[in-house]
């Protein structure tokens, strides 16, 4: 069964939906969530690195993996993204004819990320390992995001590396001969760790990056696979030059995705959900984790394609209790803490996040404008520097949220308003397909719009 626009499947439901007392429907049923966007620009960015044809089933069909399959291009990279399914649940098979580093040629213009953070940092690492000079440019949100976290390392590493004032985009980078260095993160970000790895592969000698907190590690687990000489301690990655072999990869759906569909199930009484593969990356599941401290009845069930582990998230509605996030935990669950602000609204006690002043620099300032929008809806929550605290429960009533044109806060208001008095004016839902194509499709096949 479909799931409208394609990206998100809803296949047959276990039992047919039964509507909420008070009319709202529950949401039941078995579905799928667009592959992993953090996968799919590292695979697609390290085919091209790699000498013969890499295949990428399930590639994630959210705008921002679009951006990079076109910077590739814009590279000279020979990719092709089929968009027919390759199953019944995939989404799009990207084709990558790689011809190593030396296959790369200098762009004809200034490479355009759109609004994707992680294309413009994980790029940038490229670029600095390239013969030649690349301008890596966006949209006017992207502009205004810093990208001094890339340049000073890259610096370090030997490539010449030019913002704008204040640290911000375009960046030029102007590449040649690097020198490994050992780097410890200033800010637990695995796009900068994955921007210095990325440089390490051409640099002489070692690169290290050392990291306090653990953040997700995809890029170590596909040069893993992709034969490059990476080595793994607790904290520590470090890479060396080497070619990479082509990869026949299977991205698991997105956690960061399958959580609006969590959430939504939590808070929506009479749901019952299962997601299926998901991807269940220890740096990403953090969400799930919290979710337990809160008393969800979540189950999982693991499975793994052989690089990431993966598996089926099952939910039912259920009463939740207020939790407390601190920084060490927030790098698992970074782009989750927004809808976990809402669930807060419904929980019964005080959610506190703290640690997180990261959500300050991401496609928005999330904290400000997920306490703006909640209140909007009547919710009791108040602004720290690095957080935020929700009361709760709290009903909510309708109301209008600004998502700020930010794809998370979009969903994440989105399923405020499943269970809001009155109607929620969500503006800004047409950035969704940054991540995820087919959300609202997919909310409605399981709460029995679809079928
Ligand atoms: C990402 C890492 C996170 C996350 C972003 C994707 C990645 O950012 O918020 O959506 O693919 O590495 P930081 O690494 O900057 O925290």
């Amino acid at each position: 069964m479909s799931g409208g626009d394609g990206a998100g499947t809803v296949l047959p439901g276990r039992r047919p939906p039964s509507p909420q007392a008070g009319g709202r429907p529950s949401l039941t049923g078995r579905c799928r969530v667009p592959g992993d966007k953090a996968i799919s620009h590292r695979a697609a960015i390290l085919a091209a690195l790699a000498t013969g044809t890499s295949r990428v089933r399930g590639f994630s069909p959210a705008g921002d993996c679009r951006r990079t399959v076109e910077v590739l291009r814009g590279l000279g990279a020979k990719v092709e993204l089929a968009e027919e399914r390759a199953g019944p649940s995939l989404g799009p098979t990207l084709l990558v004819d790689g011809k190593g580093w030396e296959g790369l040629r200098p762009p004809a213009g200034p490479l355009d990320c759109g609004r994707s953070g992680t294309t413009m940092r994980l790029l940038a690492g490229v670029a600095a390992g390239l013969p030649f000079a690349c301008v890596l440019t966006g949209d006017r949100q992207l502009l205004g995001r810093p990208m001094d976290r890339v340049a000073e390392p890259l610096r370090r590493m030997g490539a010449g590396v030019a913002l704008r004032p204040g640290g911000l985009p375009p960046i030029s980078v102007r590449g040649g001969a690097l020198r490994g260095i050992e780097y410890r993160l200033p800010v637990a970000s695995a796009q900068v760790k994955s921007c210095v790895l990325l440089a390490g592969l051409r640099a002489a000698g070692t690169t290290a990056v050392v990291e306090e907190l653990p953040t997700r590690d995809h890029t170590e687990r596909l040069l893993e696979a992709m034969g490059a000489p990476v080595r793994r301690e607790p904290g520590r990655v470090s890479v060396s030059a080497g070619p990479l072999d082509p990869i026949d990869l299977v991205v698991p759906g997105d956690p960061s995705s399958a959580a609006p569909v969590v959430a939504a199930a939590l808070l929506v009484p009479g749901s019952d959900v299962v997601v299926e593969d998901v991807g269940l990356n220890p740096g990403r599941v953090g969400f799930l984790r919290v979710l337990e401290r809160m008393g969800a009845p979540v189950e999982v069930v693991s499975t793994s394609n052989g690089v990431e582990p993966a598996g089926a998230v099952r939910v039912h509605h259920g009463p939740l209790r207020g939790a407390g996030v601190q920084a060490a935990e927030v790098p698992s669950l970074i782009d989750e803490l927004p809808l976990l602000g809402v669930l807060a609204t419904q929980a019964e006690g005080v959610t506190e996040v703290r640690g997180a002043s990261e959500l300050r620099v991401k496609e928005s300032d999330r904290i400000s404008g997920l306490v703006v929008g909640l209140r909007a809806l009547g919710a009791r929550v108040e602004e720290l520097p690095d957080g935020f605290v929700v009361v709760g429960p709290t009903p909510l009533r309708g109301g209008r949220c600004d998502a700020r044109s930010d794809h998370r806060l979009a969903m994440a208001f989105t399923v405020a308003g499943l269970v809001a008095e009155g109607p929620v004016e969500v503006v800004g839902m047409e950035f969704v397909g940054d991540s995820f194509p087919g959300f609202e499709a997919t909310l409605r096949a399981l709460s029995g719009g679809g079928r």
